[in-house]
């Protein structure tokens, strides 16, 4: 039977790419998005070059929390999961809420993926060994490093919010990847054999590792990004919070 492997916002892009890996790899592959006629076309895309279990797509918008907290209710059901490829992501030209009333980088780029990671990681440690994808950006050194809210001081810039909401993610990894030392769940690129075992390591252009930009590793930057995503994402059952 094929291992099960989800990538978020895999109907377009570097997702659709990467499902696509995935499935040659013989994975049973979900990929998630919003869009019922993009998810059709990626999934004819995707079994074309699948040797395993048929592909599926599952709708999603991942800017609702409700709505990923559903998904991973739903994904949990299934049982083990092998690979999570948290691949959503976006950059906002003009601010935005989402219907959670969180500004929208934020919640996007950093909690929606925080959140369905948490809520899936029984279930990866069930598969284990297992692995999990975290795609950052170089836009993590534009980012203004203060975590205490969901939005930095100052006016609303674009490539500096998303930088921001990329470098929140990437603390949460290393974090991560420390946390689950020795359960067999690796944070890293989801099937090259060679780097079997290794975790919390950045993978750069040209597929190979490079160092974890400055301030992801930072103490207070982790423990900053980790109090205000269990604030506004609670993982004991509370609302999500309406602030920003
Ligand atoms: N492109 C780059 O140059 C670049 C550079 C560095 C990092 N990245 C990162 O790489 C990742 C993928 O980027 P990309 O440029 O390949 O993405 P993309 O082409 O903009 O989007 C890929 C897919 O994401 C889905 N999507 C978008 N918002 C969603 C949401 N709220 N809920 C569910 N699905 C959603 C869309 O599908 P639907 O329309 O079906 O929802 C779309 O097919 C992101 O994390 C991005 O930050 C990209």
């Amino acid at each position: 039977m094929s291992e099960r492997a989800v990538v978020t916002a895999g109907t377009g892009g570097i997702g659709l790419e990467t499902a696509k890996g995935l499935a040659r790899h013989g994975f049973a592959v979900t990929v998630v998005g919003r869009n019922a006629e993009r998810g059709t076309s990626a999934i004819k895309e995707i079994a074309a070059v699948a040797t395993g279990a048929a592909p599926r797509f599952v709708t999603a918008d991942l800017a609702s929390l409700g709505q990923v907290r559903a998904l991973a209710a739903h994904l949990a059901a299934e049982g083990p999961l092998k690979v999570l490829v948290n691949n959503v992501g976006a950059m906002f030209p003009q601010r935005r809420q989402t219907v959670d009333g969180i500004e929208s980088s934020f919640a996007v780029n950093h909690l929606s993926p925080y959140l369905l990671t948490e809520l899936l990681l029984d279930r990866l440690q069930a598969a284990a060994p297992s692995r999990i994808v975290n795609v950052t950006s170089a836009a993590v050194k534009a980012a203004k490093r203060t975590f205490d809210a969901a939005e930095p001081p100052g006016g609303y810039y674009g490539f500096h919010w998303y930088g921001r909401a990329k470098l929140a993610h990437l603390a949460y990894t290393l974090h991560l990847a420390e946390r689950l030392h020795g359960t067999g769940v690796t944070v890293f690129a989801a099937t090259d054999a060679s780097l079997e075992g290794q975790t919390g390591v950045l993978i750069g252009p040209g597929a190979r590792p490079v160092p974890v930009s400055r301030g992801a590793g930072d103490p207070r930057i982790i423990t900053q990004v980790l109090e205000l995503s269990r604030r506004l994402a609670p993982l004991g059952g509370g609302p999500d919070v309406q602030h920003k």
